[in-house]
């Protein structure tokens, strides 16, 4: 069932742009346009806080604002403690690390990689791919060997806590994702999903992930898919997703965010909306999580998940500090 009240911020900026229908809709709120400081840099889940202090320490240094989120994510792409990204990222049910990643330019200009293996960075490879191919997506052998003629170095990714991980859940094999179980113990979930606003109102992100613990083999998930894990308009803001991107693939969550703020809403409203979209899509919505965090031009941010329990860093007017996301349920 519509909890009304959670749906009205997000009906009331749809409905001004005609976007749902017109049994939705609900009283007409004023869209914010508000702003913030510049630059800023958000992220998703506790994770975040050491990537957008890596992001900003870029920009401050006069990088530019796809150095910045590259970078960032790469922090926790190189932590082995971190059981969601890069190395030390947990293994599909067969014992393999298979790495999914994209990023995306203020100039609409995007790459990625999916399923790859024995690379700590994915998102330094999604980026020789956007700058380097005439592609956006390489995927699983193709992407390694790709990777390894760029001077990528080949690894093992499965550190010794991910393997004694997978060897425990195969006792079971039980395969079913449980909303926020990667939480514990460390409270890293998911995917790290960064945006970044520099002062002059350029805008990037960045997406990386190992994907559902245990997945099946060459299951890829949305984090890689331009439009689904990430979306970038430099018109407009930047999008990233994070949870069972199943949910997200869906439906096309990341460029609908962007669509919902280009239409007038603010970041809130439009990662509202987008959820909002998920629970009347799709059935299996209850026993899932997916978290949006957005930022628009302006430097406006804003986040939303189905479920309790997701949290997204923001670094803006000298402070990086984690906030805790509303959520539908
Ligand atoms: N959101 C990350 C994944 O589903 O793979």
């Amino acid at each position: 069932m519509i909890n009304r009240r959670k749906f009205i911020s997000a009906a009331a900026a749809a409905g001004m742009a005609g976007l749902i229908p017109k049994s939705l809709r609900s009283v007409n709120l004023p869209v914010s346009r508000a702003g913030g400081e510049l630059p800023v840099i958000i992220s998703t889940w506790k994770h975040g806080l050491p990537s957008n202090a890596a992001a900003m320490k870029v920009l401050k240094e006069g990088g530019s604002v796809l150095d910045a989120v590259e970078h960032g994510v790469r922090v926790p792409e190189g932590d082995p403690d971190i059981h969601s990204v890069g190395l030390g990222g947990y293994p599909d049910r067969d014992g393999r690390v298979t790495l999914d990643a994209s990023i995306m330019g203020p100039d609409g200009n995007a790459g990625s990689v999916a399923c790859i293996e024995h690379i700590v960075h994915p998102v330094s490879v999604a980026r020789k791919v956007m700058e380097d191919t005439p592609h956006e997506l390489l995927v699983g052998k193709g992407a390694l060997l790709f990777a390894l003629e760029q001077g990528f170095k080949q690894e093992n990714l499965l550190t010794p806590a991910a393997e004694k991980a997978w060897k425990k859940w195969l006792v079971k094999a039980k395969y079913e994702p449980v909303i926020n179980w990667e939480n514990e113990p460390n409270k890293y979930h998911d995917t790290i999903g960064l945006l970044a606003v520099d002062k002059k109102g350029d805008v990037a992100g960045a997406c990386t992930t190992s994907g559902m613990a245990f997945k099946m083999s060459g299951r890829v998930g949305d984090s890689p898919i331009i439009g689904a894990g990430l979306f970038v308009d430099n018109e407009v803001g930047a999008v990233t997703a994070t949870g069972m991107g199943e949910l997200v693939l869906k439906t096309l969550g990341s460029f609908l965010v962007v669509e919902f703020m280009r239409n007038g809403m603010s970041p809130q409203q439009a990662c509202e909306a987008a959820v909002m979209r998920i629970v009347h899509k799709l059935p299996e919505n209850k026993k899932f999580q997916v978290g949006y965090i957005a930022v628009n031009k302006n430097g406006e941010t804003g986040g939303y998940s189905l479920q309790p329990g997701f949290d997204y860093a923001v670094y803006q007017d000298g402070e990086n500090k984690l906030t805790d996301a509303k959520s539908y349920y």
